[in-house]
């Protein structure tokens, strides 16, 4: 892949500029520059390798050369379908970071969905990462640039697990991971996979504050039903990190996770520094 061989493969899609990169630090670091410099409207960042790249709670996301997918897109806001002021009283700063990486975990999902048994789907777990068979095969970083209340542009990257040379050493991970090829069982074109995402996160971007959108991301929500435990960590000291379990209903419009705890209460969690992970049962 080169610069001129990706802007003929993705032709056909009406986005903004294009940067490929054979190697770089962060997809992300690379768009906020490019967005701060003027990039239009859905231009595109996308590298083979990526040897800084970072995740939520400020985790490490490393691409290796051949092995994954690593992109990133720039988004204005006046191109956005919904309210990108965070002075609104229903839209706030948790509302546009969730809904938006809700679009690029959904976007992953349905085009693996295209090539999964339906026994075997790609699902959300809450808020940015993709699994298949329970593991993990995708993550979603989205980083607004907030000018006062108003968004100036956000960064919507992806990262995605292709080959098994993707996968981190399982030392090295804090949920199971796998990867496109062991999950669909063949091998797959990076490329034509980085296509359909594109082609299916613009379609879903036109849908963002549609009652469609919710009902596609809540029927993809993984764990629905079972038991989770969430840890919120707020990077304090080891004392103050929280741990709370209950069972996952669902999502609402804001975007945060509607659990119910052991009391039978339900309560609301809000996208931030909080870590899910699936238990068998609520612990005594
Ligand atoms: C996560 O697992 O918390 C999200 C991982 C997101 C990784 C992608 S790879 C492309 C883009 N550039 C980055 O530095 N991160 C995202």
């Amino acid at each position: 892949m080169d610069q001129r061989d990706l802007e003929r493969m993705l032709a056909d899609l009406p986005l903004g500029q294009i940067r490929y990169f054979p190697k770089v630090g962060s997809t992300n670091d690379l768009a906020s520059r490019f967005a701060q410099a003027g990039a239009p409207d859905l231009s595109l960042v996308v590298a083979d390798e990526q040897i800084a790249g970072r995740g939520r709670l400020n985790r490490r996301w490393v691409t290796f050369p051949g092995a994954g997918l690593a992109f990133s897109l720039v988004l204005r806001p006046e191109n956005l379908p919904i309210e990108t002021s965070s002075r609104s009283d229903a839209w706030d700063r948790h509302t546009n970071l969730s809904r938006l990486t809700a679009l690029g975990a959904l976007s992953v999902c349905e085009t693996l969905n295209e090539a999964l048994p339906a026994m075997l789907p790609a699902q959300i777990k809450w808020p940015n990462d993709v699994i298949a068979t329970r593991r993990k095969l995708a993550g979603v970083l989205v980083e607004i640039n907030w000018s006062g209340d108003q968004m100036k542009s956000a960064i919507l990257g992806v990262g995605v697990n292709v080959t098994p040379q993707a996968v981190p050493p399982e030392n090295e991970l804090d949920f199971p991971a796998t990867c496109v090829e062991e999950v669909i069982g063949k091998t797959v074109d990076r490329w034509s996979l980085l296509h359909a995402m594109l082609n299916n996160l613009l379609e879903w971007r036109e849908r963002l504050p549609t009652e469609t959108f919710m009902h596609a991301w809540q029927g993809r929500l993984a764990f629905r039903g079972e038991w989770v435990q969430i840890t919120t960590d707020s990077g304090a000291p080891a004392e103050t990190i929280d741990e709370l379990e209950g069972q996952v209903i669902g999502i609402n419009p804001d975007g945060s996770l509607r659990l119910r705890l052991r009391t039978g209460e339900v309560t609301s969690l809000q996208f931030g520094e909080i870590r899910l992970r699936q238990i068998d049962r609520p612990s005594k």
